[in-house]
C-alpha cells in the first residue's frame, strides 16, 4: 500500500526541539511524514539533520532549489508547535514564509489540517487568536485549542507544558 503524505509545518517554539515524537507516531499510523520549518524554527530549535534521518527526506525551509525534489502532494497536514505568530498570520492571509504560502494553498485546496497550538496564557488572552482561530476553523481547519488538545500554560511555564503536549491529538484528527 503506498504510504500517506503528511506535511509538518514546524514554527518557532519550544516543542519544535521534541518534533521527533510526532513524527514518530504519524510514521506509526501509516504517514509518511515531510517536514516544512519556519526560519524561527530553524534559527531556533531544529536539528535538521536528525529530521532528515528520522523522516528520510529533507526538511523544507523555502522554495525548492535547483536538483531538490519536489514535495509530493499532501494528503494531511500538521502544524504543530502553531505560533500565535504564524496562527494569526495565515488567519489574516499573510504569506511571508514557506510554511504560510504553503498553508495558504493547502488550505483553499481543502486538504485536512489540524492545527496544534503552543502558547502561554497571556498571548492566549489575546482576543486576536481567538478571533483568528475561528476564521480558520470556518474553513475547515481542525484547531486544537482547549480540552482535548493544547490547553495554554502559565507565562515561563512552556518547559513543564512540553511534556504533556498532546501530540497524538493532531495524528488523530488527520487520520
Ligand atoms: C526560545 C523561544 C521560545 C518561544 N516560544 C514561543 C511560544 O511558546 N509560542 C509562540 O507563539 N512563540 C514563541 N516564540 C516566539 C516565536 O518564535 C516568534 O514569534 C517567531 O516570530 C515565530 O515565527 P514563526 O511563526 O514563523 O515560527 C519563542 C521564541 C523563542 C526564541
Amino acid at each position: 500500500m503506498t504510504e500517506r503524505v503528511l506535511y509538518l509545518m514546524i514554527c518557532g517554539a519550544g516543542p519544535a526541539g521534541h518534533v521527533h515524537v510526532v513524527v514518530e507516531l504519524a510514521q506509526n499510523a501509516g504517514w509518511s511524514v515531510h517536514c516544512v520549518a519556519t526560519p524561527a524554527a530553524v534559527e531556533h530549535f531544529l536539528d535538521l539533520d536528525e529530521l532528515h534521518r528520522l523522516t528520510g527526506h529533507p526538511v523544507r525551509t523555502g522554495y525548492r532549489g535547483q536538483g531538490q525534489p519536489p514535495l509530493p502532494p499532501a494528503d494531511a497536514v500538521i502544524v504543530a508547535p502553531a505560533t500565535y505568530n504564524t496562527i494569526n498570520k495565515w488567519a489574516a492571509g499573510i504569506a511571508d514564509t514557506y510554511v504560510l504560502t504553503q498553508l495558504a494553498e493547502l488550505t483553499g485546496l481543502g486538504v485536512p489540517i489540524a492545527v496544534l497550538p503552543f502558547v502561554n496564557t497571556a498571548l492566549a488572552s489575546n482576543p486576536v487568536l481567538h478571533r483568528n482561530m475561528e476564521v480558520l476553523r470556518s474553513t475547515g481547519v481542525h484547531v486544537l485549542f482547549g480540552p482535548g488538545g493544547f490547553e495554554p500554560h502559565p507565562p515561563r511555564k512552556g518547559d513543564s507544558a512540553m511534556e504533556g503536549y498532546p501530540w497524538l491529538a493532531a495524528v488523530n484528527a488527520i487520520s
